[in-house]
Formats: C-alpha cells, sequence, structure tokens
C-alpha cells in the first residue's frame, strides 16, 4: 500500500506486527502479548536489516578514515542525523546531537549548560511526574552550583497542576525541565504553553521527550522548547540510539559533556579548544550502527504517519482503560485520552503489581509492575507501585482483551 494511501486509511496493525519479527514468539505455549513499549519498544526488520547491512557491508568509524568504508559509514551517520532531525522539525541537522538517548542527553543538559550557568540562588523548577533521570542530573547541578531545585505539583486526575506555575516560575528560575509525556502517568503535558510561560521569566524550557516523541507529532519550531531529548530505543530504533536537540546558540554556549577524541579543535597541555557542533558533543567512538538503524524506524514512522500513529494510541488507550475499569482496575493517570497517550498505569484490586505481572507473564502478556522511576508519582498517589500496560504500533484491541482476561487469573490465585 503506497504511504498516501495508508495514512488515509489509518494503521494497518496485522500488517504492521507482520514486520516484527519478535511479535511471533510464543512465551511458554502462549502468544506473546507484548505491552511494554514505554520500557522499550519492539524493532521492524527494516531496523534490524539497517543495522546488520551497516556491520556486513560498511562498518568504520566515522569522520576518521580517509577510505571508502569510513566515508561510507560517515555518510549514513550523517544521514540518520539529518532524518532524526525532519523528524522532529529541526531544521539544521546540526541541533541534533547523538548520544544513548534521554538519560544520557539529561546529563548532558545539565552537566554542560546546567553546571556552566547556574549559581548559587537560582532555580530549577521540575515537576512530580518526572521520570528520575529528569530529577537526579538536577540535584546533582544544584548540589555543584548552589542552585535550589522546585517543584509542580500534579493534580488529583494526573495532570501538571498549573495554578502554581505562575508562583513558581520567577525570575530566579534558571530551568524549566520537564516531561512531555510522563511515562508512569501517561499524561500529556501544555510543552508549548510551558515553553512560553518559561521564556516570558527568561529561563530554558528543557523538554524529556523519551515517551513524547516516538507517540505524537513533534515539531520543535512549533513546541518552541530549547532542549528536547529522544531516546531512539522506544521508538522502534536500537537500544543506545538517540540524543538530544537543542538551539543552536545554546549548544554554543554550553560545555562538552563527554571528553576526548573528535570533540576537539585544539589540544594544548593545559586547554583544549571544542570542535563545532555537533561533534563537540561526540567524544569517543559513537554508536553508529545504533544510529544508522534508528534512521530506518523513522523512516519506518514516517510511512505510517504520525498522526495515524497518535490515533491508533488514543483509541487503543480508551479502550483499555474502560475494559481495565469495568474490571475493578484504578487507572493511575488521566483517563481523558486527549490528555494522555497509551502508557496506562492502573492498580487491581488489592493485588499487589508485582503479582499481577507474575499472573500475567505466565499468560504470555508482558507487562511493568513497579515505581517505574518515578517515586514522586508513587508518593503522590500514595501508591508503592503500580502495574503499567503500555501500547505502540503493533498492539490490537485483542491483546486488551488478553490483558483484562489475564487479570481474572490473578482473582483465583490471589482471591482478590
Ligand atoms: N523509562 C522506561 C520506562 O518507563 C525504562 O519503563
Amino acid at each position: 500500500m503506497a504511504v498516501t494511501e495508508q495514512r488515509k486509511a489509518g494503521l494497518d496493525v496485522e500488517r504492521i506486527r507482520a514486520d516484527f519479527p519478535i511479535l511471533s514468539r510464543t512465551v511458554g505455549d502462549k502468544p506473546l502479548v507484548y505491552l511494554d513499549s514505554a520500557a522499550t519498544s519492539q524493532k521492524p526488520r527494516a531496523v534490524i536489516d539497517a543495522e546488520r547491512e551497516f556491520y556486513e557491508r560498511h562498518n568504520a568509524n566515522v569522520h576518521r578514515g580517509i577510505y571508502m568504508l569510513s566515508e561510507e559509514a560517515t555518510e549514513l551517520y550523517e544521514e540518520a542525523r539529518v532524518k532524526l532531525a525532519s523528524f522532529i522539525g529541526a531544521t539544521d541537522p546540526a541541533t541534533v546531537i547523538f548520544n544513548r538517548g534521554t538519560t544520557e542527553s539529561i546529563n548532558a543538559i545539565a552537566h554542560g549548560w546546567g553546571r556552566k550557568f547556574l549559581k548559587e540562588g537560582d532555580e530549577i523548577l521540575l515537576t512530580d511526574m518526572e521520570h528520575h533521570s529528569n530529577i537526579v542530573p538536577w540535584q546533582l547541578a544544584a548540589r555543584a552550583t548552589g542552585a535550589t531545585l522546585r517543584y509542580l505539583p500534579i493534580t488529583d486526575d494526573g495532570l501538571i497542576d498549573l495554578s502554581t506555575l505562575e508562583s513558581s516560575l520567577t525570575d530566579r528560575t534558571k530551568v524549566f525541565a520537564v516531561t512531555g509525556m510522563s511515562n508512569s502517568l501517561g499524561t500529556l503535558t501544555p510543552v508549548h504553553l510551558l515553553a512560553d510561560a518559561a521564556h516570558a521569566v527568561g529561563a530554558v524550557l528543557v523538554v524529556d521527550g523519551a515517551q513524547l516523541v516516538p507517540h505524537v507529532p513533534v515539531d520543535v519550531r512549533v513546541l518552541d522548547c530549547d532542549f528536547l531529548t529522544i531516546s531512539g530505543h522506544k521508538m522502534l530504533g536500537p537500544t543506545a540510539s538517540g540524543g538530544f536537540y537543542a538551539k543552536r546558540e545554546l549548544l554554543e554556549e554550553m560545555d562538552p559533556f563527554i571528553g576526548g577524541g573528535h570533540m576537539i579543535h585544539e589540544v594544548y597541555r593545559e586547554y583544549s579548544t571544542w570542535n563545532d557542533v555537533p561533534g563537540k558533543f561526540e567524544g569517543g567512538t559513537m554508536n553508529i550502527a545504533q544510529e544508522v538503524g534508528l534512521a530506518a524506524a523513522v523512516d519506518y514512522l514516517q510511512a505510517l504517519g504520525m498522526q495515524n500513529v497518535r490515533a491508533h494510541e488514543e483509541e487503543i488507550a480508551a479502550y483499555a482503560i474502560e475494559r481495565l475499569q469495568d474490571a475493578g482496575a484504578r487507572i493511575v493517570g488521566p483517563v481523558d485520552v486527549s490528555k494522555r497517550g497509551g502508557a496506562v498505569s492502573f492498580v487491581y484490586r488489592d493485588v499487589h503489581p508485582h503479582d499481577v505481572a507474575t499472573v500475567l507473564n505466565e499468560e504470555g502478556i508482558a507487562v511493568r509492575a513497579g515505581h517505574h522511576c518515578n517515586q514522586l508519582v508513587m508518593r503522590r498517589f500514595n501508591v508503592a507501585a503500580t502495574t503499567r500496560a503500555s501500547f505502540y504500533v503493533y498492539n490490537t484491541r485483542r491483546e486488551v482483551d488478553a490483558l483484562v482476561n489475564a487479570l481474572g487469573k490473578a482473582d483465583d490465585v490471589f482471591g482478590a
């Protein structure tokens, strides 16, 4: 089917499933039902092939050798940057930095920008729904610089409490770091509005895009965020792919995070000067094959159409929420699907989430159970843990039915 026809028709999920070799696996004698894409997505054959072909035909280090393989590898690596930049609406590919993904990116930003520009008396604004990787790097930067951390709370229905935004964002705020979509609550945050608010007080807006970029059409020109992190492995790409986008002037003024080969211009005994952006941030041998694989994932998602991806996930999240609630589960996070993505956390009666996940695993169903690296969220909702089913382009209503039916087994085992 031509790409344009497919866009009109929405997602052909059965056809998509055939592209993912792992989805034909069984767990014991049960078909695998993979509902943990917020942790990591599965990979289509096109991505696996791109990575394998890189190693089979083009493998060499990039930006170093004056020989054919190295030139081919460099071309593929830089082509991946162009594709990822275009996927997020960045007009200058040099504003996309490659690294292992969101955790490394936020550390690079908190270190390279935060430690350079924060000082005592400055404030870093976060929210209570941040993943630990958007908290801990800022705690380290605050400790190193004397800056103070502040947090926006969460409403009972799982949204950022914007009633405190005005009093929390002041001329002391230098950084506002916020998730674009919560990995535990599923909440979509109003990034553009938050960018305007941050800019009004002269702060930079850092968006943790780990869960946003894979699931929603993203255009950094529209969002007007200053930094956006990208985890390739959550958007059908290989593990350790992705990186971050930043406005060019920020990349020019901040420090590098990793020192080593390629990221320098000149090295003297006492100091060094930096390579141009993006090389300044890509010290050492990079994750070349992974970024080449990610380029194939970008092609795959673009052929599906990100509007279709979003529409599919809204539809499947709505169905899952309705069926889970009917089965007696309590949703932790927004239930209005226009305000959320496809990561659906729930508490099932009084069965511990680890027990729920164990029973589901016996039925071939893979979910995540625990605090999801969101201990502040767990405390806010007064739970030790939740069970989380997270959906992507290859998930079906049939799989939601399998999840809900398997929950019934938890009743049998744990007498819920
Ligand atoms: N951040 C990933 C998750 O939510 C690992 O599961």
